[in-house]
């Protein structure tokens, strides 16, 4: 019989797994060992850990990240041992960690914590940013006739929990208008500070807005609701992974995301971190055996009953390649490369640039047009000429990720593809 810890375990130091091509792969030690990032070796063969074809650009991260070769390795060994040795499980202790739902998962919450600067308890697993968002919107306890601020640049799923509660509960939601493009962020943080008043008692804003990319002065608005004492949350789908995340340091209360973006974890991965003077009065959403459980509140709010724990070891995984490829590594790859592509768009006569162009506002997410094209065409131009894919955002062009899977040959492509267009319109 095997009980849970040495489920976990024995799945999680599988040496040899069997890759996409069917060959047997080292799960393990797969960053390269390189004299320096500055040696395009290096990302040639941190690209090789990616299960894409060679010769195809995925340029899309804000929707979803692409996972490394590891991770999915990683979630279908999970799937299969389960499915092999079921009959091996003892399920006398409350059964092993197959049930995803019932566990704590501290050393997961342990990882992330690590990542954004959090404890554990802090810490909850969720399927995804818009679950996040909505067990705060549900759970948080309000004053009648409170109100919440957002942005008019939330994702649906950064925005629609308070709709929801508004429409239900009276709460009222307003939306700070937000420019494009942002020029600097103090024009941000005036308009947060003027759009509060008497009956503000939320704020919620993105720390990477979804259309356009722009990186808004978390940090700086979080200090001002303090003093305000207000609730902030920050909704951090385009940030975990991408920029620096520490918590703390921003000071906001409540942070959520999707580490299936910019992380590279499986879909279906989410993260939401309450900070701890708080957490305890936040109601769970999802009620099970461990709703009233004050002792560990990031476990409370986690409960959420049987699920795929392949999920989670993906997520495990992802975390690990993070750690070992170094968040800033990634993070210096990923903003070169974005800087590059909008100085040369920049260059191109009929661009029009709505990220912003400040150098602390913008990173991996670069969205533009070309002579006013329909984003859908200039995508498929992208795609037809140089197999390079980003996100139509219809009239507005097209949203283009850079991530560590991406290059400056990729880069030069698309900006030779955007030249070439313009001349022709
Ligand atoms: C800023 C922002 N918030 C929330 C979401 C929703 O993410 P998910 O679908 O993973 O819940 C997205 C998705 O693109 C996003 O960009």
């Amino acid at each position: 019989m095997i009980s849970r810890r040495q489920f976990i375990k024995s799945t999680a130091v599988a040496g040899l797994a069997i890759g996409l091509n069917g060959k047997c792969t080292s799960e393990k030690n797969a960053i390269p060992s390189l004299p320096s990032e500055g040696d395009p070796q290096f990302w040639s063969a941190l690209r090789a850990q990616f299960p894409m074809p060679p010769g195809e650009a995925y340029c899309n991260t804000g929707t979803i990240g692409a996972p490394p070769t590891r991770v999915l390795n990683r979630m279908i060994d999970h799937m299969r041992k389960h499915a092999v040795e079921i009959a091996h499980c003892d399920w006398s202790d409350g059964g092993i960690d197959l049930l995803s739902g019932y566990f704590p998962y501290v050393e997961l919450r342990e990882k992330i914590g690590r990542l954004i600067n959090a404890h554990y308890k802090e810490i909850v697993l969720t399927q995804n940013a818009t679950m996040g968002m909505n067990f705060l919107a549900n759970g948080l306890d309000l004053p009648e006739g409170a109100e919440v601020i957002t942005t008019d640049k939330e994702h649906s799923g950064g925005r629609s929990g308070w709709q929801l509660r508004a429409k239900r509960y009276g709460t009222t939601w307003r939306q700070v208008p937000i420019s494009v493009p942002v020029e600097d962020p103090e024009q941000i943080i005036d308009a947060f500070k003027q759009a509060i008043g008497p009956k503000t008692r939320v704020l919620s804003l993105p720390h990477i807005t979804s259309g356009t990319g722009t990186i808004l002065p978390v940090k700086e608005i979080c200090r001002h609701a303090a003093e305000k004492g207000l609730f902030t949350i920050v909704d951090g789908a385009q940030a975990v992974g991408h920029i620096p995340v520490d918590v703390k340091d921003i000071g906001c209360d409540a942070y959520y995301a999707s580490p299936h973006k910019w992380l590279l974890a499986p879909a279906g991965s989410g993260l939401l971190y309450i900070r701890e003077e708080l957490i305890d009065a936040v109601w769970t959403t999802l009620a099970s055996g461990q709703w009233d459980n004050h002792e560990d509140n990031g476990f409370r709010l986690t409960q959420r009953g049987t699920g795929n724990a392949a999920l989670l070891a993906g997520l495990e995984e992802a975390l690990d390649f993070h750690f070992e490829v170094g968040p800033d590594r990634i993070h210096r790859r990923i903003k070169r490369l974005g800087d590059s592509f909008r100085e040369g768009l920049v260059a191109i006569p009929k661009t029009s640039i709505l990220t912003s162009l400040h150098s602390e506002m913008s990173s991996g997410l670069t969205t533009f047009n070309v002579a006013e094209m329909d984003g859908k065409a200039l995508q498929d131009t992208l795609w037809e000429k140089g197999r390079l894919q980003p996100r139509s955002q219809g009239a507005r062009g097209v949203r283009f990720s850079t991530h560590i899977y991406n290059s400056p040959a990729e880069i030069d492509k698309a900006l030779a593809i955007v030249a070439d267009l313009a001349q022709r319109i």
